[in-house]
């Protein structure tokens, strides 16, 4: 049979999946690193996005914040542009395909490799009272999350690379064992991709953990807050507004500058010639809450409609679930279970 593409062979979209945890506030870092990316993909890719609830209950969550959590998360996120209709946009914990493979691909997966995982062995220290199972196997449900999807991009953050590469290495295991079954999936590095660093610390990562609250900025806080925070942004004594090696503080603030106006750093550097960090950092704060005010609204209008809300994830579910079932059932074929029914 002639195997060659022809010209009425339509294109396959490449399939696109990530997920996030649903753990606390989305921080601006969050939203400018990684969700924004997700909404832009949505037009060019087959995109399917998850709320990785049953990885967070690896730490212990309260029930009734835990639930919250979950339900704003997945209205922030729609709030921010996810569009159910484009891409499902489900709960893990709906779509039980996900802790089936999972279990399944923890047999695929060896204690050695897991032990090796760096967030394993910071978590377990950070976590010394609970070292849980499945704090360890943590990166095996993640390669289920991914490979259920046969998804062949993985937009993820340099701290997930390592699981990532894990998930490469179980799906080509798999596949040498038995026959091709999972598509290899790759790590997608978006073109237009920002780290967002601390405001209080700019050689660190920003994140809810900073011990200083004015560091991280939520994209739920109130406009008074987010000002707040990036008046006390900290710079240096250089008093120049321009991108530089050792001005952490400043590229930081430019960086965010240009992320929510669409602003170079050359566009930057001449809009504030001559201009203080004080005016700085105000005109930051004010394009960030300007920038974030339709998404608040949206979230606000979201969390009033449960209804639509429940509409949206169980036809995510839905959608996901068939193809999730899909991979798994082939994936139970080739091991021998016997097919029920
Ligand atoms: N572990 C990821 C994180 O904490 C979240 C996640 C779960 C994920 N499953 C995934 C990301 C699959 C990408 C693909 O950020």
């Amino acid at each position: 049979m002639n195997t060659m593409h022809t010209e009425t062979t339509t294109e396959r979209k490449k399939v696109i999946f990530s997920a996030i945890q649903p753990s606390g506030s989305v921080t601006l870092g969050n939203y400018l690193g990684a969700l924004r990316n997700w909404v832009a993909l949505q037009d060019d890719y087959d995109c399917i996005f998850a709320l990785a609830d049953l990885h967070t209950i690896t730490v212990r969550q309260e029930p009734a914040k835990f639930r919250k959590n979950i339900l704003e998360a997945y209205a922030l996120l729609l709030a921010c542009g996810i569009d159910p209709e484009k891409s499902p946009f489900f709960m893990q914990s709906h779509v039980s395909a996900h802790a089936e493979l999972g279990w399944i691909l923890d047999c695929y997966t060896q204690f050695g490799e897991l032990s090796r995982m760096t967030q394993f062995k910071d978590k377990s220290q950070k976590h010394a009272d609970n070292v849980n199972a499945g704090l360890f196997t943590y990166p095996s449900l993640m390669a289920a999350d991914i490979l259920l999807y046969q998804a062949d991009l993985v937009p993820v953050g340099v701290d997930q690379k390592q699981h990532l590469e894990l998930s490469r290495n179980i799906a080509e295991r798999f596949n040498g064992i038995y026959s091709p079954t999972f598509t290899v999936p790759e790590g997608y590095i978006p073109k237009t991709g920002a780290k967002i660093m601390s405001l209080q610390d700019p050689t660190k990562k920003m994140s809810k953990s900073d011990e200083n609250v004015n560091g991280c900025v939520y994209v739920l806080d109130t406009p008074d807050v987010i000002m707040r925070k990036f008046r006390r942004a900290v710079t240096d004594s250089d008093a120049c507004i321009r991108y530089a090696e050792g001005k952490d503080g400043v590229n930081n603030l430019m960086g965010i500058y240009s992320c929510v106006t669409g602003k170079t750093y050359e566009e930057i550097e001449a809009e504030f010639e001559g201009k203080g960090y004080g005016d700085f950092k105000t005109a930051v704060g004010e394009a960030v809450i300007e920038h974030l005010k339709p998404i608040q609204e949206r979230f606000h209008q979201y969390m009033s409609d449960k209804e639509y809300l429940a509409k949206c994830y169980n036809e995510g579910a839905e959608k996901a679930e068939r193809i999730a079932r899909k991979t798994l059932s082939k994936v139970m074929r080739k091991i021998g279970f016997v097919p029920r029914g």
